[in-house]
Order: structure tokens, then C-alpha cells, then sequence
């Protein structure tokens, strides 16, 4: 697997450049929010430094950014994270267990190796999630009916 993405020579408004790797993908973790990972207001436990720990262990770094960040809106889905790879965004809920950590990262390094985005493995195709009005899931049969209902996709646009 290649280690490092290149560098690019960015042109800044003072007409002065400076240099930034440009990397694949980037992972964010809702890991300081109000409610990802808030055990003590009865959310699923997030397993943040599992996060970190194989980021920096995985030898990742260099084409691979990780983000704690605060809310990222979906927190009705705790745990959230996104993984963007290639301009793709990739949505995840229930995020809860140091396996899924793993699922995570065996699914970005395998994108890593292949140098291209792949689909997410079955199991964690369940928790792919649509956040955008355009995104890498099409998931328009759950939209909410006039009356609240979110049909299922059985009956979905019939
Ligand atoms: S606190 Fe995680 S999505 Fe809001």
C-alpha cells in the first residue's frame, strides 16, 4: 500500500503558495457532541480512543486524516461517523463497539489498497446511511409521508 499522497503547491490570496498533502479520505467521529458516545445520558458507548489508537497504529496518517469532532447532526442515529474517500461520503449509525472500529478501518485501508472508493462491506452496509440530498446511498423510499409515516421500501411510491 502506498504511505503517502501527494503534495500540492496551494496559491494563497497574497499571491504567496504554501504546501498541502492531499490525502484520499478523511474520517470524522461525532466523539464531542452532546450526544454521541454520552453513556450518561443513556447514548451506546463510543469507542473513541480505539479510534485514535489504530489511526496511528494502522500507519494511515499520511493519506488518511482523523477528526474528533462535535455534533454532526444526526444524533437521533448515535453513534455517528462519516468517512469521505475520493468525494465520496460515506454516513454510519450505531457505531458502538471496538469492532466496528475495526470494520471501519479494514474497510478504509482496503480502499487505501485498491486506490479507489469501494462500497461498504455487508456488515456495515446496515448502518449506511443517506445525510445528503446527493450522496454515495440513495435511500429516497424512506422519505416521510404527509401524515409523519416513513413508509417501507415494500411500499415505497406505490
Ligand atoms: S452528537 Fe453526534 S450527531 Fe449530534
Amino acid at each position: 500500500m502506498r504511505l503517502d499522497s501527494p503534495i500540492h503547491q496551494i496559491p494563497l490570496a497574497s499571491e504567496d503558495t504554501r504546501k498541502l498533502r492531499v490525502q484520499d479520505g478523511h474520517l470524522f467521529i461525532c466523539g464531542v457532541g452532546c450526544c454521541c458516545g454520552k453513556t450518561e445520558k443513556g447514548f451506546p458507548f463510543l469507542a473513541l480512543d480505539e479510534f485514535k489508537r489504530q489511526w496511528k497504529a494502522r500507519g494511515i496518517r499520511r493519506r488518511f486524516h482523523l477528526t474528533i469532532s462535535g455534533c454532526l447532526g444526526p444524533c437521533t442515529l448515535a453513534n455517528v461517523v462519516l468517512v469521505q474517500f475520493h468525494g465520496n461520503s460515506i454516513w454510519l449509525h450505531s457505531i458502538n463497539s471496538v469492532a466496528d472500529v475495526d470494520l471501519i478501518y479494514n474497510y478504509v485501508e482496503a480502499m487505501l489498497d485498491a486506490n479507489q472508493f469501494l462500497e461498504p462491506p455487508p456488515e456495515l452496509a446496515s448502518r449506511h446511511f443517506q445525510r445528503y440530498t446527493v450522496d454515495t446511498i440513495d435511500q429516497s423510499q424512506f422519505d416521510i409521508c404527509e401524515d409523519g409515516v416513513t413508509p417501507s421500501p415494500a411500499v415505497a411510491g406505490s
